[in-house]
């Protein structure tokens, strides 16, 4: 089998960031887990079905007609042919994955479209539960996390860079809110896996993070 690197943590950790540049320099896949939740949230809010409706969501998790384009550096993610990237990252969006993420009949629809991304040369898997339950034979694997403080103020650039209108207090606010939920739901509760390399990145700046994850895969 293909390696796997699976990078776990919280909102706002950095994951995506580091993820990609991982991504660029040893020319592996990708799976943005989180997409894959949100997707299944929005699809959910299109269809009129209720984000704690376990059956229904689940059903349509199975079914999820999501497209994931990459050109270049671009990027662009397709949900029933509609582009639907800067929807997606939206905070109200991630409010509703963090719902349907809550539900395991949703997390199962989910597993073997997640492990389906697995192929040479590598992968690199982005989520809360890459390293746990997704790919728990991933050769390595990184938990990243951060101060709240710290990943609200990254996701605040982060979603000014793409010319959100969003403040920080309210996104501290909505950040801390769906922490409560990840953290205190039963189903898939955030935990780094046993053999996971914690990394508390708070006060790092990001390239000192991808060189030291870069190391770890390296070996
Ligand atoms: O980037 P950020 O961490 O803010 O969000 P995300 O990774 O896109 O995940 C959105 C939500 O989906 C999270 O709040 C989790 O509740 C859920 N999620 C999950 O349960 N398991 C995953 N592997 C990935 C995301």
């Amino acid at each position: 089998l293909p390696p796997v690197l699976a990078i776990d943590g919280p909102s706002g950790a950095g994951k995506g960031t580091v993820a990609k540049a991982v991504v660029r320099a040893l020319g592996w896949h990708f799976l943005d887990s989180g997409a894959l939740y949100r997707l299944t949230g929005l699809y959910c809010q299109r269809q009129g079905v209720a984000p704690d409706d376990a059956r229904r969501a689940a059903e349509l998790a199975a079914v999820l007609p999501a497209e994931f384009q990459v050109a270049g550096e671009a990027e662009r993610i397709l949900l029933d042919g509609d582009d639907v990237s800067t929807e997606l990252r939206t905070e109200t969006t991630g409010a509703l994955a963090s719902q349907v993420a809550a539900l395991q009949a949703v997390r199962d629809a989910l597993l073997q479209r997640q492990r389906d991304f697995r192929r040479c040369p590598g992968l690199v898997a982005d989520g809360r539960d890459m390293g746990t339950v997704v790919f728990p034979d991933a050769p390595v694997k990184v938990f990243l996390t951060a101060s709240a403080e710290e990943r609200a103020r990254r996701r605040y650039n982060q979603l000014k860079e793409q010319g959100a209108d969003v403040s920080l207090a309210s996104l501290s606010e909505e950040i801390a809110e769906r922490d409560r939920r990840d953290a205190s739901r039963t189903t898939a509760p955030l935990k780094p896996a046993p053999d996971a390399e914690y990394l508390d990145t708070t006060g790092l700046d990001i390239e000192t993070v991808i060189e030291r994850v870069l190391a770890q895969v390296r070996g």
